[in-house]
């Protein structure tokens, strides 16, 4: 027999149908509370409550487990690229050979964002933030391929979705070029996909990028372990978004407003910038472990603690590796590395960590990947929203798919009751 959540209020009392993922997640339905009771739930930032039903991504942040489709991400680290993570996460599958061809031709079509759009990126400061310029162009996009806004065919899903996966990189290359005051740089059909986005970062116009395989597959990596992470905030942001019957593009720019924020995806910033002020400070990272701890100054240890992970974050335990490995393979030291590899011994055998389950995330380790491969500090989080675009595409294309009602949650009011507007001669 299923179960059921009785709840008593005020006397009397109702009962709420449990609903059981298939990973055994239990959760009460209560979308007939506020109807049946006229009460509704309070949860400050959603730590308990489910809001929707995906089979996308599964994660159990106590074993610290992260699926893709089912598929562990330990195996499509090893086993695939980002390519086919991206198809399997959007389409439910990984490609097979043929598939591989046909989604790799179309992200290779639609790689060139529209000639128009180039003389946008000459609008913004150039102290501009990539993520604001990222955000912007994505949505800018709409406007130059009418297109866009109609993604209500299945076929025609499967371009938009592909040329959004494809131009992000481009838009991003192109806004690091600008910013710099270096000449824009075209993609090439020929390179796959990350090897494409180093040439356009790059490359210059007498010079080829000199490819190395090492720094393509780290970064490949770094792609495929942000391709999804379930509901976060900018993930969730992408859903409320779409449940407007907003437009993919609308939806995804929106993301990245999200992801941008320090708590988020900001954080692989982050993490290096709080690397580089200890290492100039001389600390070896005690003291500031010490100012953490005592919480006066209110910061925080970047790259650490998770809202789902309350054990080690398994992205972190693949990054750490990858880094190792680039570090030694390309001859390179750095000495935030060694810092980092301090700071987290202490974490991880200090009590002010232990007992708030706090552990390295994916951001505390691919900060030195990115800065290894020459990637510039400002634009690390955008480096995260060019993978996390297949996760944003399928959660958009899950709520278009459902019969999902638009995301509108409730309010506890707290302010002022009835009160009458005062003349301007009447206002203290
Ligand atoms: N350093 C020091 N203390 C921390 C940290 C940290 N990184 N993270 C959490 N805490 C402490 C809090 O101060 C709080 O302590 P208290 O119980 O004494 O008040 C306790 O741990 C719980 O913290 P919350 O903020 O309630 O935890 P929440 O689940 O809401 O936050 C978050 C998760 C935002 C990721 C947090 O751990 C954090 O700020 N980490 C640093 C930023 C970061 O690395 N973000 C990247 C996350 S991964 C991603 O987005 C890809």
């Amino acid at each position: 027999m299923s179960n059921t959540a009785k709840v008593e209020l005020d006397g009397k009392v109702y009962e709420f149908p449990c609903v059981v993922g298939s990973e055994n997640e239990k959760g009460i339905d209560i979308s007939t509370l506020r109807a049946k009771t006229g009460y509704i739930t309070l949860d400050d930032g959603y730590a308990n409550t489910g809001s929707c039903k995906s089979s996308i991504t599964y994660i159990d942040g106590e074993k610290g487990i992260l699926r893709y489709r089912g598929i562990p991400i330990e195996e499509l680290a090893e086993k695939a690229s980002f390519v086919e993570v991206a198809y399997l996460l959007i389409m439910n599958k990984l490609p097979n050979a043929s598939e591989l061809r046909r989604f790799s031709d179309l992200l290779t079509r639609n790689e060139m964002i529209h000639e128009d759009m180039k003389v946008h990126f000459e609008g913004f400061p150039s102290t501009s933030h990539p993520m604001a310029i990222l955000s912007a162009m994505i949505n800018a996009a709409s406007c130059f391929w009418q297109g866009l806004i109609d993604t209500d065919s299945d076929e025609n899903f499967e371009i938009q979705a592909a040329r959004l996966i494809s131009q992000v990189r481009t838009i991003a290359a192109f806004s690091y070029r600008k910013s710099r005051g270096l000449p824009i740089i075209y993609p090439k059909p020929f390179y796959r996909y990350t090897a494409n986005f180093l040439h356009m970062m790059f490359s210059e116009p007498y010079q080829d990028y000199e490819m190395d395989p090492e720094a393509i597959r780290a970064l490949d990596m770094i792609f495929i372990l942000h391709a999804d992470h379930e509901q976060n905030c900018s993930t969730s942001t992408v859903r409320m978004v779409a449940s407007s019957h907003s437009n993919l593009f609308a939806s995804a720019a929106a993301g990245v407003c999200a992801l941008w924020g320090a708590r988020h995806g900001g954080a692989n910033q982050a993490v290096i910038e709080m690397l580089q002020d200890i290492l100039k400070s001389g600390d070896d990272g005690s003291r500031f472990m010490e100012e953490i701890k005592n919480k006066k100054t209110g910061k925080r240890l970047m790259g650490f603690g998770h809202r789902v992970y309350k054990n080690y974050d398994p992205r972190a335990k693949i990054i750490k590796q990858i880094c190792d490995d680039l570090l030694h393979n390309l001859h390179m030291g750095d000495p935030l590395l060694d810092i980092a590899r301090r700071l987290e011994e202490k974490a991880l055998n200090d009590p002010y960590f232990i007992e708030r389950k706090l552990y390295p995330n994916v951001d505390f380790y691919s900060g030195i990947i990115m800065r290894a491969i020459g990637i510039p500090l400002e634009m690390f989080t955008v480096i995260f929203a060019i993978g996390r675009m297949p996760g944003w595409i399928a959660n958009y294309k899950e709520v278009r798919d459902s019969a999902s009602k638009i995301y509108r949650p409730r309010q506890i009011y707290v302010g002022n009751t009835l009160t009458s507007c005062p003349t301007i001669n009447e206002r203290s």
